[in-house]
């Protein structure tokens, strides 16, 4: 009984999404939001739902509920929340975490103050972890992709998340180079929500935005146009309003945020030892993360930095994969990763 729970866990915390898997399989990939019921006289909050549930009830609740994200850009944002998802998905996979408590590695982006590392580091040892470290994602990326990092050679991943997109060259287990920018997909939503409304004069929802550039949308022109009608609201009379978007149209309204990953992919190549920038142009960047699914991303990186850029065959799972590998790996791993 105690060998098979007293787990080794591995946990991707995304601002969008967080991921537990141990070193068999995904045990848990679900939205990084939670549903809390508001007793304003009592000044107490309940945990209603979490993960998928909540995220269906989005928009959808009577004002005694509120709807959150817990993470913003990367980092922790409302620790009390963040505990409470972390302590729900670990007993889910775990049971009765008072008597079998995990071994947990969690990722973290790398570049944070030491603050926002302590509230991750906290937050997954009071959801009940017997032990916690902490990892940089783009070195768990690396490992859940199985890119040769242990050598004196030079790799590079870029990471595109919802709410961080970070940039790093690894050699010897280690970060030769990185930078994170505290911008990704919520951004690129954005971008789509501020073009309608200037352009149509239609306020269009952050899930709508999202279809649009899931369904329809491109980093950089395609030769087979797309279109898509979506539902959003008169800016003047507030009423319904239908508009057609197309392909053309979302990859115009994404270039401004699109230039700043490319700008931080090239500013983490600038400061790369040239020898290790020649082993990258041999390798490619690896592209992972939600975000390495826009269609054309590698294209558009292949052109702007010079090196070429190819879409990973696990982007969504890849960070969480790793950090169970970076458990293994835990002894020479040791020196590099984050302390708190
Ligand atoms: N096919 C797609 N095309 C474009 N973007 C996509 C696609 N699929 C998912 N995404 C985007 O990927 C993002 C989620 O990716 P991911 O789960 O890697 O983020 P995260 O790890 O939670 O965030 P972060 O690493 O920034 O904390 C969302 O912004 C989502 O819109
Ligand atoms: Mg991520």
């Amino acid at each position: 009984m105690a060998a098979l729970f007293s787990k080794e866990l591995g946990i991707d915390l995304g601002t969008m999404n967080t991921r537990l898997a141990d070193s068999t399989q995904v045990l848990v990939n679900e939205p990084t939001i939670v549903a809390i019921e508001v007793d304003d006289e009592r000044g107490a909050e309940k945990l209603v739902s979490v993960g998928q549930e909540a995220l269906n009830m989005l928009g959808r609740v009577p004002d005694n509920i509120e709807v959150a994200r817990p993470l913003k850009n990367g980092v922790i944002a409302d620790y009390v929340v963040t505990e409470s998802l972390l302590s729900y998905f670990l007993q889910r996979v775990s049971g009765s975490m008072r008597i079998f408590r995990p071994h947990v590695m969690i990722s973290v982006p790398y570049a944070v103050t030491s603050v926002e590392r302590r509230a991750v580091y906290e937050a997954a040892l009071e959801a009940g972890s017997r032990e916690v470290h902490l990892i940089q994602q783009t070195l768990a990326a690396a490992l859940g992709v199985d890119l040769p990092i242990g050598a004196p050679s030079g790799n590079m991943v870029i990471s595109l998340g919802g709410g961080a997109t970070e940039a790093a060259v690894m050699a010897m287990y280690g970060i030769v180079s990185a930078e994170t920018l505290r911008a990704g997909g919520l951004d690129l939503d954005e971008a789509i929500i501020t073009y309608v409304r200037r352009k149509y004069g239609v306020l269009l929802g952050q899930q709508t935005a999202e279809q649009l550039k899931i369904r329809i949308g491109a980093a950089v022109p395609q030769d087979q146009e797309q279109s898509m009608e979506v539902q959003g609201q008169d800016q003047v009379t507030g009423l319904p309003r239908p508009v057609t978007l197309t392909t053309g149209e979302i990859v115009e309204a994404l270039q401004d945020p699109l230039k700043d990953v490319v700008e931080t992919g090239r500013r983490v190549l600038e400061r790369t030892p040239p020898e290790l920038v020649s082993d990258i142009i041999d390798r490619g960047v690896a592209l992972c993360g939600g975000g390495a699914l826009l269609r054309g991303i590698d294209k558009l990186l292949t052109k702007s930095l010079g090196i070429p850029a190819y879409l990973v065959d696990n982007p969504l799972s890849c960070v969480v994969e790793g950090t169970v590998r970076g458990l293994e790996l835990y002894p020479v791993l040791q020196r590099n990763l984050p302390k708190v």
